[in-house]
């Protein structure tokens, strides 16, 4: 287990230049007594070189939203980990649900940013989550497993996994911290069976807010959190980091 809480913005396709400025430097300027607390911001990919500028002397880490599975070639429109890695994103997220649902990213990609992104030394934040009618008909963790069994590579040391179910990503529906804990657990159990892994480094992600933070992260068993909604507002983040 991580000793640290990892806390990762996920700004999607929000902010503009200007807005981006403001809120890292406002978060930049948060004074926090906790030094247990690593955060992570993923902006949009044109918004990576100003925030990654901004932050270079600061604690706060940028990471990217998604990657390419090549190392480089006629990928049109697509971003090589190469060049993230050299505007200094240490971390990337990768198979979050909005690209599995929209850019149809199946798990055998996944898997391959998820080579290509270890073997260019970064951290990916694998995202996994089953949909509401998966969490119904009590089929959600068989679903889960397939996710890792198809997404993970053999040979890893460390994994940084968020849990995020679809049905709670933006709707305000948080699952309850026994539903968390029955997903932490199975995951830590299948990567002690399935793969070597010795270090699991467990986020939740949806629906996150300064009000049902503090019962989900003070739980030794979730070591972060995976937020949308609320990172786009400072005074929620200012409550967020504080409650670490
Ligand atoms: P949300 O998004 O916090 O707005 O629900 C989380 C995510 O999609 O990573």
């Amino acid at each position: 287990m991580s000793e640290y809480k990892l806390i990762v913005s996920n700004w999607k396709m929000n902010l503009n230049f200007n807005e981006a400025k403001s809120l890292i430097k406002r978060l930049m300027q948060l004074k926090l007594d906790n030094s247990n607390v690593k955060q992570v911001v993923c902006p949009q990919f044109l918004l990576i070189p100003l925030i990654s500028d901004l932050t270079k002397f600061s604690k706060i880490e940028v990471g990217a939203q998604d990657c390419h599975f090549e190392e480089n070639g006629a990928f049109t429109g697509e971003n090589s980990v190469k060049l993230i890695k050299k505007i200094n994103c240490k971390y990337i997220i990768v198979g979050h649900s909005e690209r599995r649902q929209h850019q149809k990213e199946t798990n055998d990609l996944v898997k391959r940013k998820v080579i290509n992104i270890l073997k260019n030394k970064i951290k990916p934040i694998l995202c996994i989550g089953e949909s509401l009618e998966d969490r119904e008909n009590g089929e959600y963790l068989k679903f889960l497993k397939k996710q890792l069994i198809e997404c993970i590579p053999e040979a890893l040391s460390e994994i940084i996994i968020a849990y995020e179910p679809i049905w709670s990503i933006g709707t305000g529906i948080t699952p309850s911290i026994e539903e968390i804990f029955e997903v932490q657990n199975f995951i830590k159990n299948f990567l002690i069976e399935y793969k070597e892994i010795k270090k699991l480094i467990f986020l939740y992600g949806g629906s996150i807010n300064s009000n049902n933070f503090n019962e989900i992260i003070n739980n030794s068993y979730v070591n972060g959190a995976l937020i949308g909604g609320a990172s786009l507002r400072f005074q929620e983040m200012k409550k967020i980091l504080t409650i670490c």
